[in-house]
C-alpha cells in the first residue's frame, strides 16, 4: 500500500514510524510532515484538501490517514470520499463530536452516556442561574475548537461567570466561544481510551494516561500533553468493561441510528470517579502524545487494521498487542512552551551505544525543521517524544528517560514524573 499521512506532529511521525516497518506498506507521503518525517517518507506541501485529493488520485494512494482534528472537522473525509478515495477518519458530521462541545454533550445525554452535569447556552443569565446549583470549582468550556485552550477550571463562581462572559462576548475565543458549556467538576483520575471504528465494529486499544499539566506533580498550566504511557494498570478489566458497555456501545449505536455512523478513531477522554467512568470529551483522532506509545505496542499490521477499518471490514483484521509490554513517552518541549514561541535551536543526539536502549526506544519528532545544511532544529512547542519500551512500566520509563538524556537542545525541558500514577 501507498499511504498518505496528513499532519506534521509527533503523532503523525509515530504512525509513519509504525508503517515504515509494516510489510503491507510500500511508500509513505506526509502532508506537510516535519523536518524529520522525510526520513520515513516524502513530504509534500499541498494544504488545500481538494488539491490533496487530486494528488492522492494521481499518485494512486491506497489509504489516507488524518492525524489532527482540524482537517476532519473541516470535512476532508467527505472530500476524499467524493473522489472515490479510501480515507480513515470520521465524516464532517461525525467530527462534530470534537468540533462542537455542545454537539458532543447533547449526544452523550441523548444516548445515556455518563458525563458531568451541564448546560449549554449563549445566555449569561442562564449561566448565572445554573452556576448557583453547582459546587466550586466550576468548569467552563467554549463550544468550538480552541487548540486545547477552551477549557477553564474556575476556582470560584465569580471567576466562572467572568470566564463565561468573556467567551460569550467573543473576547477570549472569538466565534468558538459564542456558545458555552458549563459543567460540574469531576474529581478523579483521567484516562485516554481509543477505539478504532469502521462504522459498525470497533477495536479497543490499550488504555493510556496523558499528563496535561506542564510541571511535575500535575502542576502548572495545561498543555497539549507532556508525556503518556500505555497500557495503564489504572484501567482494570472491570473498568474497561464499563467503558465498553456504558460508553462505547451506546455512543456508536446512537450515532449509527442518527445516520452518522462513526468511522475513525474515537478518543474517549475519561474521568474515573469511584470506579465509574465519565466522558470528559470525545476527540475524533489519535491523542498526541498517546499515539507515540500506542504505535509501538502493536504486534500486528497497523496498516492492515486501518485499511480494513476505513473500508468497513474491521472484523477481518487481526489486531494483536505485544504481550507483557509497556511504552512510556516523555515529551521534550521548547523553553517557552506553552506560553509562546522559542528561538530555533539545533538538536544534538548522542550516539546510542547501549544495544538494549537501541532496541527498546525511539524518538517521535514533532516541532522540528531542517536548516539549509540539513541540521535538525527544534522549532518550538513540543519538539519530540522519547519513547521507551519495557516489560514493566518502570523499565519502559527508565529507557525513555535514558533516551531523553541523550538529546540536547537549548531550552529543552520535560517532566520528570511521567507515569507517576502507575508507579505510586
Ligand atoms: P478538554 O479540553 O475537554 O480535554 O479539557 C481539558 C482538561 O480539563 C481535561 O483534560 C481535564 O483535566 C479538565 N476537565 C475538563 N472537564 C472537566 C470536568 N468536568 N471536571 C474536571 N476536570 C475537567
Ligand atoms: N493528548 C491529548 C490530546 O491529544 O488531545
Amino acid at each position: 500500500m501507498d499511504i498518505l499521512i496528513v499532519g506534521s506532529g509527533g503523532r503523525e511521525y509515530a504512525i509513519g514510524y509504525a508503517l515504515k516497518n509494516d510489510p503491507n506498506v510500500n511508500k509513505i507521503y506526509f502532508a506537510p510532515g516535519n523536518g524529520a518525517t522525510d526520513k520515513l517518507g516524502e513530504n509534500i506541501t499541498i494544504s488545500d484538501y481538494k488539491e490533496l485529493a487530486k494528488f492522492a488520485k494521481e499518485n494512486k494512494i491506497d489509504l489516507t490517514l488524518v492525524g489532527p482534528e482540524a482537517p476532519l472537522v473541516d470535512g476532508i473525509v467527505d472530500i476524499f470520499k467524493e473522489e472515490g478515495l479510501i480515507i480513515f477518519g470520521p465524516s464532517k458530521a461525525a467530527a462534530q463530536l470534537e468540533g462542537s462541545k455542545v454537539f458532543m454533550k447533547n449526544c452523550l445525554q441523548k444516548y445515556g452516556v455518563p458525563t458531568a452535569r451541564y448546560i449549554e447556552t449563549s445566555s449569561l443569565e442562564e449561566v448565572k442561574e445554573f452556576i448557583k446549583s453547582l459546587k466550586e470549582p466550576i468548569v467552563v468550556k467554549a463550544d468550538g475548537l480552541c487548540a486545547g485552550k477552551g477549557v477553564i477550571i474556575a476556582k470560584t463562581k465569580e471567576e466562572a461567570i467572568n470566564a463565561a462572559s468573556d467567551m460569550l462576548s467573543g473576547k477570549s475565543f472569538g466565534d468558538a466561544g459564542k456558545k458555552v458549556v458549563i459543567e460540574e467538576y469531576l474529581d478523579g483520575f483521567e484516562l485516554s481510551v481509543f477505539a478504532v471504528c469502521d462504522g459498525k465494529d470497533y477495536v479497543i486499544l490499550p488504555a493510556a494516561q496523558d499528563h496535561k499539566r506542564l510541571l511535575d506533580n500535575d502542576e502548572g498550566p495545561n498543555t497539549g500533553g507532556m508525556g503518556a504511557y500505555a497500557p495503564t494498570p489504572l484501567a482494570t478489566p472491570d473498568l474497561l468493561k464499563k467503558v465498553e458497555e456504558k460508553i462505547i456501545k451506546p455512543t456508536l449505536n446512537g450515532l449509527a441510528q442518527d445516520n452518522i455512523p462513526y468511522t475513525g478513531v474515537l478518543f474517549i477522554g475519561l474521568m474515573v470517579v469511584d470506579d465509574e467512568p465519565y466522558v470528559l470529551e470525545y476527540n475524533v483522532r489519535f491523542g498526541d502524545p498517546e499515539c507515540e506509545e500506542l504505535m509501538v505496542l502493536f504486534d500486528s499490521s497497523v496498516a492492515d487494521m486501518l485499511y480494513k477499518a476505513a473500508t468497513g471490514n474491521l472484523k477481518k483484521a487481526e489486531v494483536k498487542f505485544k504481550e507483557n509490554t509497556y511504552a512510556v513517552g516523555v515529551v521534550l518541549a521548547s523553553k517557552n512552551y506553552p506560553y509562546g514561541k522559542s528561538e530555533p535551536a539545533e538538536i544534538i543526539i548522542d550516539e546510542i551505544v547501549h544495544e538494549d536502549l537501541k532496541e527498546n526506544s525511539y524518538i517521535a519528532y514533532a516541532g522540528v525543521s531542517k536548516d539549509e545544511e540539513g541540521k535538525l532544529l527544534a522549532t518550538g512547542g513540543r519538539v519530540l517524544v522519547c519513547v521507551g519500551l519495557g516489560n514493566s512500566i518502570k523499565e519502559a520509563r527508565d529507557r525513555a528517560y535514558m533516551l531523553a538524556g541523550q538529546v540536547h537542545f537549548a531550552g529543552k525541558k520535560c517532566r520528570m514524573d511521567i507515569a507517576h500514577q502507575a508507579l505510586k
